[in-house]
């Protein structure tokens, strides 16, 4: 479990292998197995193996191709509407239908994400999870036809790898993990521990044809100018994405 949990790296190419339906259910009993708050289970998860609808996803998620290529698309989403319905039915009090709710659907539903990420790649299927649920929430609600209550939180492709991609760099441990109370870098910390990134980013970065000749005519030379570029996650996408999803939590019942 260990050395499993330390070579994870995401894979974004895949055979044609398909995965057969047994060990995808296997796969979902391992996320069913989760911990989930107050065992309500407040998250749901669509499969997608049809190539239409795929299509239309990959089109919302911003065209990647791995999407086009992974035999089975999974949608997690924190799901409250379950949890309403089953106190509608018995005429109980009402509630979860509030940001709290949604947090905790939220929580479980990444949870489950995770385990069964881990359970994929224990039997040899690769995964990469998609930011871009968030970006194209509005969208994705439509395609999959959300109930109130249910709101896309991440996305998994998962198949057979056809690529073995070498273990990407991470942040030393001690600047994730904090003894008893939150500790502060000063700025010449931040620049020593951050060295050895910033090297290896814009080593890979421009490494990347596209990728360098961007950075080029753009004139940016460091990988944090990179990163708020108007090519990575700049501050107006991060604004508009943000008013779209409160306005889409709005939507679905799930802000107050
Ligand atoms: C919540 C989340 C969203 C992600 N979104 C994307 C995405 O949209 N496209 C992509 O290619 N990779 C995506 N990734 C994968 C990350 O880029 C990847 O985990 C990170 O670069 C570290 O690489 P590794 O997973 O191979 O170690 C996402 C990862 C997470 C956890």
């Amino acid at each position: 479990m260990l050395n499993l949990a330390q070579s994870h790296r995401s894979i974004r190419s895949f055979t044609t292998q398909n995965i057969d339906d047994a060990l995808l259910n296997d796969l979902l009993l391992s996320g069913l197995r989760s911990s989930s708050s107050g065992n309500m289970q407040t998250w749901s998860v669509i499969i997608t193996r049809d190539e239409t609808n795929k299509r239309q996803l990959y089109e919302a998620h911003g065209q990647q191709q791995m999407i086009l290529e992974a035999p089975v698309f999974l949608t997690f989403c924190a799901d409250v509407f379950r949890m309403r319905e089953w106190l509608r039915v018995n005429e109980s009090k009402q509630s979860f239908d509030d940001l709290l709710g949604f947090l905790t659907g939220a929580v479980d539903a990444v949870i489950a994400a995770q385990t069964i990420s881990l359970a994929a790649e224990s039997v040899g299927l690769g995964i990469c999870y998609l930011g871009t649920t968030w970006w194209a929430a509005d969208r994705i609600i439509d395609m999959l036809a959300l109930p109130p209550g249910v709101f896309p939180v991440t996305s998994l492709v998962v198949g057979y790898p056809a690529e073995a991609p070498g273990l990407r760099d991470r942040l030393p441990l001690e600047l994730l993990v904090h003894q008893e109370k939150y500790t502060r870098l000063s700025d010449a910390q931040i620049r020593q521990s951050h060295a050895e990134r910033e090297q290896k980013a814009w080593a890979r970065y421009n490494a990347i044809e596209s990728v360098r000749q961007k950075l080029a005519d753009a004139g940016i030379t460091r990988v944090t100018d990179y990163y708020t570029s108007e090519f990575k996650y700049p501050k107006e996408l991060h604004l508009r994405v943000s008013k779209m999803l409160i306005e889409t939590l709005q939507a679905q019942g799930l802000w107050l």
